[in-house]
């Protein structure tokens, strides 16, 4: 638990280790609404959502979308996705080299996200950037202002929820708009927050898990090989890609609601507390042999999605769009590696999201 001081006076609280994560993660002292906390400047369109919200709003506005996205629910979108990655493999097949980020990783979630949501797949280089751009991932040369991407993607969900509003569909976001045309639950401005809410995860994670597993196996050929000769062993190899090498790096900030005492700490109301969730993952007292990539690990109990009420609502259907990924890629190009001239791998900025820029193969 490290103490931090912010150049304007305020303190914050790093928590590294395994158990006292689990702790603050379902701490209920510790909120995640800011306008609650700074007054009602900080509320947003980007934070009227599940993530920034705390109980009692936080399970009205978990509870209308998580019913899209159960373990059942998502099993059931197996196939499809398995003819998304053979469809993005088919595409590369017969070159010398592909992109793994750009040809594989990030299309395939995205095209998913897409279509849960009913957002155009055609559109989504823009959302790349935008979303991109408000996780602070951005590359340079896309540009650093985000206020105008954060403008531009709202006047295009203005026009999207409009289209919606004459003409729903059977998608995720007609159900919303439905749902609040019906005086339901959630407001116009609720909406924006869960829709891009659900846009920027869908865009910023699951490329990441793809990118860092295949590059965990790449790195360790003896568990690369284990892995093509057991496809069956995917499940357990996905969770030790997620504890090894987890896609999101730090939990998103929450604050000491009131002056408490935290594990002889003593943290005054106001205070930031962020959790180094990959860190967790490589807890000594937790796990043996912590820096070991092994996906036969007995226990791989990680915090990459999370813990508490905010645990990941996209979990099972980030876990599953891994595993047909990573075993379709074994399976059908089986000799891949790291090409030979590609450069020192380049991680993206941004202190949330964890990712390799490109991740070339031959
Ligand atoms: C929350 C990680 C994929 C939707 C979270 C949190 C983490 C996380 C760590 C909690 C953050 C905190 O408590 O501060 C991941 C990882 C993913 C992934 C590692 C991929 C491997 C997805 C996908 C979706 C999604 C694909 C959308 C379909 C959400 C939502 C929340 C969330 C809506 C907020 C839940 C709440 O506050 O109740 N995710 N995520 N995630 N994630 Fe994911």
């Amino acid at each position: 638990i490290a103490k931090l001081m912010f150049p304007d006076g305020q303190f914050g609280w790093m928590i590294t280790r395994y158990e006292d994560a689990v702790e603050i993660l379902r701490d209920q002292r510790f909120v995640k609404d800011m306008s609650k906390m700074f007054g009602s400047e900080y509320q947003s369109i980007f934070t009227s959502n599940m993530l920034f919200s705390d109980p009692p709003d936080h399970r009205r506005l978990r509870g209308l979308v998580q019913q899209g996205f159960t373990p059942k629910l998502v099993e059931a979108m197996r196939e499809h996705i398995q003819q998304i990655a053979d469809g993005l493999l088919d595409a590369v097949e017969g070159q010398d080299t592909m992109e793994l980020i750009d040809d594989y990783a990030f299309p395939l979630p995205i095209i998913v996200i897409s279509e849960i949501l009913g957002v155009p797949v055609s559109d989504r280089d823009k959302f790349r950037v935008w979303s991109n751009s408000i996780v602070g991932a951005a590359n340079a040369e896309e540009g650093p202002d985000v206020y105008l991407h954060m403008q531009q993607f709202t006047e295009y969900l203005a026009q999207w929820f409009e289209q919606l509003r004459k003409q729903p569909g059977d998608d995720l976001i007609s159900r919303l708009i439905v749902a609040e045309d019906a005086g339901e639950r959630l407001s116009e401005q609720e909406i924006y927050g869960v829709v891009s809410l659900l846009i920027i995860a869908g865009h910023e994670t699951t490329v990441n898990l793809i990118g860092n597993g295949v590059l965990s196996l790449l790195q360790h050929p003896d568990q690369l090989k284990k892995l093509q000769d057991n496809p069956e062993l995917i499940k357990g190899a996905i969770e030790e890609m997620l504890r090894y090498n987890g896609p999101v790096e730090f939990s998103t900030s929450r604050w000491a609601g009131e002056d408490l005492e935290f594990k002889g700490h003593a943290m005054k109301r106001g205070d930031l507390v962020i959790v180094a969730l990959d860190s967790a993952g490589r807890d000594g007292d937790q796990f043996t042999d912590p820096d070991l990539f092994d996906i036969t690990r007995e226990r791989s109990r990680h915090l990459a999605f999370g813990h508490g009420i905010h645990m990941c609502l996209g979990a099972p259907l980030a876990r599953l769009e891994g595993e047909i990924a990573i075993n379709t890629l074994l399976r059908r190009f089986p000799n891949i590696k790291l090409r030979e001239d590609a450069n020192e791998l380049e991680w993206r900025p941004g202190m949330i999201v964890r990712g390799v820029k490109e991740i070339p193969l031959s």
